[in-house]
């Protein structure tokens, strides 16, 4: 599967993704020790003498790679070197799941969500082995909180990784072009799924009516409901939502995957189908405003509503009133 982002592998199917994070962000015996640096003292007090890539297995600790992004920061002009390193920005691991303890990373894992940065300076800041692209943020969420749709800017490099979702149901991947979709990072206890758990959903037809990347509508289909509708308003969100499909395909028993024409609207308003898959659960992905989706779709046994917190949920919960149970997440 190409990466929409970069035409390169980043999206691999979920089972290489869950067989590969026992180790994959581990330290080989050889790696030293843990740095420690105090992310919040000045650039120029921090003793760094002897933090390298390990010899051996060629992985480098996260506070080496910020390090080296905030050097190349310095001498763009970007940062100041009484800043701390906490400055150079938010730091993203491209298979996220809680891990305890900080990652060592290999080529291309992590992405970096920066202000204060140009393109010049981020078609640098890609040439370090560990960084596979930088993601401008703006004061916006990506994707649609109420009318209009805002993306961040990829400045270099790609913006594709993923989550790991663990259930009791089992695990998915849930790919994401991280500067278009919104930042959710699964924790040990994650609400969302543990309110999908204490459903029943084995059986029924489920509608997740604002899907995002696919997340809680595709549980549902572990879960064993007989059918699942997905929808969302966000365009980039939709096309998240079918490589999903595709990356889990094995784990979610699809047989086969049939895609439409998405049309180019960013954010969309009447129902457009965009892709169906058939196998254990027939799942059908929507593209369009929730409030006119029951035009095309039959109200289901259960209606997921997952908005942004603080997004006005009115006129959102009285186009799904027509469903059994609506879980507003
Ligand atoms: C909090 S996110 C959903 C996250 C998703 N459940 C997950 O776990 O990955 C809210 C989603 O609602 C979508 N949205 C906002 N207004 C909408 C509308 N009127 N109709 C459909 N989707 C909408 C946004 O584009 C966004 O993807
Ligand atoms: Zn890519
Ligand atoms: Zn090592």
């Amino acid at each position: 599967m190409d990466c929409p982002s970069c035409g390169g592998r980043c999206v691999r199917p979920a089972a290489h993704v869950l067989n590969s994070i026992d180790y994959v962000y581990m330290a080989c015996r050889s790696c030293k020790n843990e740095p420690h640096i105090d992310k919040n003292a000045p650039r120029r007090s921090l003793q760094t003498a002897g933090l390298e890539r390990c010899e051996h297995c060629g992985k480098a600790p996260l506070d080496l790679v910020m390090l080296e992004a905030m050097d190349l920061l310095v001498e763009e002009g970007l940062r100041d070197d009484r800043e701390p390193l906490r400055s150079v920005g938010s730091p993203m691991i491209e298979i996220g799941y809680p891990l305890p303890y900080p990652p060592r990373l290999g080529n291309s894992q992590l992405i970096l969500l920066m202000e204060r940065v140009n393109r010049n300076a981020a078609s640098r800041l890609i040439e370090i082995p560990e960084i596979k692209g930088v993601i401008r943020r703006s004061r916006h969420i990506p994707g649609v909180v109420d009318k209009n749709g805002h993306t961040w800017e990829l400045l270099a490099g790609c913006d594709m990784r993923c989550d790991i979702i663990q259930s009791i149901y089992g695990d998915l991947v849930i790919y994401k072009n991280q500067s278009k979709i919104h930042i959710e990072f699964p924790r040990e206890s994650y609400p969302k799924i543990r309110i999908l758990e204490g459903l029943r959903i084995a059986g029924r037809s489920v509608i997740d009516g604002l899907c995002g990347p696919g997340t809680l509508g595709l549980v549902c289909v572990l879960a064993g409901a007989k059918k699942v509708v997905m929808n969302d308003i966000w365009l980039p969100a939709i096309e998240n939502v079918l490589i999903n499909l595709d990356a889990n395909r094995d784990l979610l028993g699809i047989d086969s995957i049939e895609l439409f024409d998405r049309g180019e609207k960013l954010v969309g308003s009447s129902p457009r189908l965009v892709g169906r898959a058939k196998g254990a659960c027939e799942i059908d992905v929507f593209h369009g405003d929730i409030r006119e989706l029951f035009s095309a779709v039959s109200p289901s046994d259960i209606c997921i509503l997952d908005h942004f917190p603080g997004a006005p949920l009115d006129e959102i919960k009285r186009a799904g009133s027509s469903c059994d149970e609506i879980v507003v997440i």
